[in-house]
């Protein structure tokens, strides 16, 4: 028989937790998988790795397209990132698609927590299209502001509450609960919808209204945001694979060619092949943030409030010279998510993760929702 030392064993035990401490987020997108290792060190989030990988090859498309692909061919993505990047923890939190979820507002009378949840699905039933049955439902009461409490008196709406309720099909939970288990993540790892973890990573301590934009490869994502809570979200069915597929018809070249030019040009074409790459460019992505304009527009018209900041998130957003044509587009201030200034990372790296932040900030976000929930 094998002798234990008990000493042995807690050294060991400890050891386990202190690896244990490194939690990662990881975001599935239509086009790249992003993943954030960080570890918590005196209260801080520390980067330990990062890295990124395109889809599109694992189903037999360009780099830079929007995918659906098998839950497989993610786990095969998945892995190979892992192994890129040098990632060692399992213990997660992962991004669900804005796409697939319904995102409804309602008003309630305000009840306990127990009535509550008696109350929503009944009431969600109103309001999402398909069996209650086949979705799983989650909510956030929306607290009320100071000054919403006072501007309220006497109001015989004062007792009710807003809700935010958020359905997400079955299907689509259960393809990523499979994927989660054939990539090894332990058991706890947590899911989060894509503009939540987003929104997390790039706040700052501005709690006026605000739009956060996404722009993916296949969609563009808008999430008006006020006290730092989600008041209404939005798709844009249009995203950056938008701009190579204009540039690849009008030039008559390759899509892999298009999506180079793209990321090397941007806005910013000087000869005469570039003036005209950029013009093409300027014209999808004018139409992605015109109409975000038009959401913001209807937003402050609705609700008698100022949309203070835009917030621009997601790999479309790094086209070069973007941020002197937003500016003219959106009528609100416009910046980029620095999402990588939440955490603690090597100097060195400093400049380099500054441009990356809009494109992880849904993989940081999720990785502070997950180091924050560890005991
Ligand atoms: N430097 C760059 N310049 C211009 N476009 C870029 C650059 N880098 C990436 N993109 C474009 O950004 C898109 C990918 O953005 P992102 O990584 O946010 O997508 P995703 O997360 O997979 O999409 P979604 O969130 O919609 O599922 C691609 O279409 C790609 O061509
Ligand atoms: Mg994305």
């Amino acid at each position: 028989m094998q002798n234990f030392d008990i000493q042995e064993i807690i050294k060991s035990a400890k050891n386990l937790f202190k690896k244990n401490e490194s939690v990662i987020g990881l975001d599935i997108g239509s086009s790249v998988i992003k993943v954030v290792q960080v570890r918590k060190e005196q209260g801080r989030a520390v980067l330990e790795t990062y890295g990124e990988l395109a889809l599109g090859p694992y189903g037999g498309f360009d780099v830079g397209r929007a995918t659906n692909l098998p839950a497989d061919k993610i786990v095969e993505a998945i892995k190979d990132l892992f192994r890129e990047a040098n990632v060692t923890s399992r213990i997660g939190s992962v991004s669900l698609p804005l796409s697939s979820a319904l995102l409804t507002m309602i008003e309630l009378p305000a009840v306990d927590d127990e009535k509550l949840a008696q109350m929503i699905p009944v009431e969600a039933r109103k309001y999402i299209p398909v069996p209650i049955t086949e979705v799983a439902l989650d909510w956030i009461v929306i607290p009320k502001t100071a000054e919403e409490e006072a501007a309220m008196t006497g109001d015989p709406k004062k007792d009710r509450i807003q809700v935010m309720i958020v359905a997400i099909h079955n299907q689509v939970l259960n393809k990523y609960e499979d994927i989660v288990k054939k990539i090894g993540l332990t058991e706890g790892t947590t899911f989060e919808i894509e503009v939540y973890s987003s929104i997390r990573a790039t706040i700052g301590r501005d709690l006026s209204p605000m739009m956060f934009i996404d722009m993916g490869a296949g969609i563009t994502k808008l999430a008006l945001v006020e006290q730092g809570i989600i008041k209404n979200a939005h798709i844009i069915s249009r995203g950056s694979q938008e701009i190579t597929i204009a540039l690849s018809r009008a030039l008559n070249i390759s899509i892999a060619k298009a999506e180079k030019m793209k990321r090397d040009i941007g806005l910013l074409g000087k000869d005469e092949e570039g003036k005209k790459a950029s013009e093409i460019i300027e014209s999808t992505v004018s139409y992605i943030f015109t109409e975000a304009n038009r959401v913001l527009l209807g937003y402050q018209n609705k609700n008698n409030k100022t949309v203070s900041r835009v917030v621009l998130t997601g790999g479309g957003v790094l086209l070069k010279g973007l941020s002197e044509h937003a500016k003219k587009w959106m009528e609100a201030e416009v910046v980029f998510g620095d999402s990588f200034s939440k955490i603690e990372t090597p100097a060195f790296l400093q400049a380099v993760l500054t441009d990356a932040g809009p494109e992880f900030s849904v993989s940081i976000g999720l990785a502070l929702k997950r180091l924050q929930e560890l005991p």
